[in-house]
């Protein structure tokens, strides 16, 4: 048996960490060890403990004094966005239509496709990202071109192509049929395939006629255990010109529920601007908001209410997310920098344990991944992160001063980029390293 043996300072995550002071929620061991092995961590815990279970042959990596996390997760991310993102001076609807929107109609080219998806995935792996759900253009040719890729690499991704048949230009639209067989025969071909899941994905209401709604809820409950994803309540406009689309709808999440399309393996993007009757029918069905902080400040949406939505009664499932391009990085803990400031605005905190549970095993059971990633589990998938906290000179100059393990975690949100992270491991291999050679 071919087994790996990292050894680092090893951090992640048993729940949601309710203060600074909750050690119960975490496991760190300052010496740890995982031993690797056919792609999943077989052994987890302290170094000393886990070094005699590795093997007389296995491969030795110290990653010491790094940290050793589970790879990030990304769950709102649309992929043929690479040369959207950093467009500039719009608001939501005017920047699908002036940028987005032309710039998807060139996936109908498979090759395009492919350049974009391998780029993608490689920007992905430098950024520490191991997981994504992923967006794809409205062009079957492009999920393929994604799961070829993902396939490939050994991802464990979401994606679906978008279904889109109205409000947009001819070049990016199909119709509730094609949309329909598309979506089957991607189905058919991609999921469960290695590690590849299909999420059926109908871009937003304002961009599919009734006819298509029915067909995305027909596909949700012919596929009971796939996700769904969409974009819900981000901008005003938004808001207003869905409301003139379904003039019978209570509000913008009943146009959803009207198709049934909400449930626990439903993620819908944004949800700024719900009324409390919309966040208790998401509460009640399970379905998961997805804050994606960089964007909803880039496009001037809004500000997600972190906090309010997990202490309500009804509290919500939450996800973080890039939603690259009109996020504006792909690294997850820039985006929890931009989220800490976003709910600092909102009156409130987050701390960095919070942080970085949501970006690993908060964002797994939000995706319901949670038995296969986002800890470092013994049983688990060997993805992960290893972060250095010192990559740079300003954080090697920052790092003189901080004492504890909270520090070092809001330094590396805070000043940390893709530079911070020392490589990545994808099902046991490393992925990171692999890419710069
Ligand atoms: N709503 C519908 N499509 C999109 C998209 O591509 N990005 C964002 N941010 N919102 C959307
Ligand atoms: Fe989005």
């Amino acid at each position: 048996m071919n087994s790996t043996l990292l050894r680092g300072r090893m951090l992640s995550f048993v729940r949601w960490p309710e203060t600074i002071d909750d050690h119960s929620a975490w496991r760190y061991e300052e010496d740890g060890g995982l031993v690797i092995s056919d792609g999943k961590i077989v052994a987890s815990g302290a170094y000393a403990d886990v070094e005699k279970q590795a093997g007389e042959g296995a491969k030795k990596i110290d990653h010491r004094p790094h940290l050793l996390l589970p790879g990030f997760i990304d769950t709102h991310v649309h992929f043929p966005q690479m040369q959207v993102i950093a467009s500039y001076g719009a608001e939501l609807l005017d920047w699908l239509n002036t940028y987005t929107f032309p710039e998807e109609t060139k996936f109908a080219n498979a090759q395009h496709g492919r350049r974009i998806a391998r780029l993608f995935l490689d920007e992905m792996v430098r950024h520490g990202t191991t997981t994504v759900a992923a967006y794809c253009s409205v062009h079957k040719a492009s999920a393929e071109a994604f799961f070829a890729e993902s396939h490939d690499r050994n991802m464990l991704n979401i994606a679906g192509k978008v279904m889109m048949d109205r409000n947009a230009p001819e070049g990016v639209l199909d119709t509730p049929q094609s949309g329909y067989d598309d979506t089957k025969a991607l189905i058919r071909e991609w999921h469960g395939k290695g590690r590849q899941h299909y999420a059926i994905t109908p871009r937003f209401a304002i961009t599919s006629s009734p006819e298509q709604m029915e067909m995305a809820g027909a596909l949700c409950r012919e596929h009971p255990d796939l996700h769904m994803q969409t974009h819900l309540s981000e901008n005003h406009a938004e808001i207003a010109f869905t409301q003139q689309l379904y003039p019978w709808s209570r509000d913008y999440t009943d146009v959803y529920e009207h198709y049934g399309l909400l449930g626990k393996n439903s993620l819908f993007g944004h949800c700024i601007h719900l009324s409390e009757r919309e966040a208790d029918a998401l509460s009640e069905s399970g379905s998961v908001a997805v804050f994606c902080p960089t964007s909803n400040l880039f496009l001037g949406s809004g500000l997600f209410d972190y906090q309010r939505f997990r202490r309500r009664e009804k509290s919500l499932r939450i996800a973080a997310a890039t939603d690259v391009g009109g996020g504006t990085n792909y690294s997850m803990l820039r985006t929890m920098d931009e989220g800490y400031k976003v709910i600092a605005l909102n009156g409130e905190k987050l701390n960095p344990f919070q942080s970085f549970w949501q970006i690993t095993r908060g964002n797994a059971e939000a995706l319901s991944v949670a038995g296969k990633i986002g800890t470092l589990d013994q049983g688990t998938d060997a993805d992960i992160v290893v972060l250095d906290a010192r990559a740079t000179p300003a954080m090697r100059l920052r790092m003189e001063t901080a004492q504890t393990l909270a520090q070092e975690l809001f330094l590396l949100q805070t000043l940390g980029d893709d530079r911070a992270v020392r490589e990545v491991y994808v099902a046991g291999r490393a992925a990171k390293s692999d890419m710069a050679n």
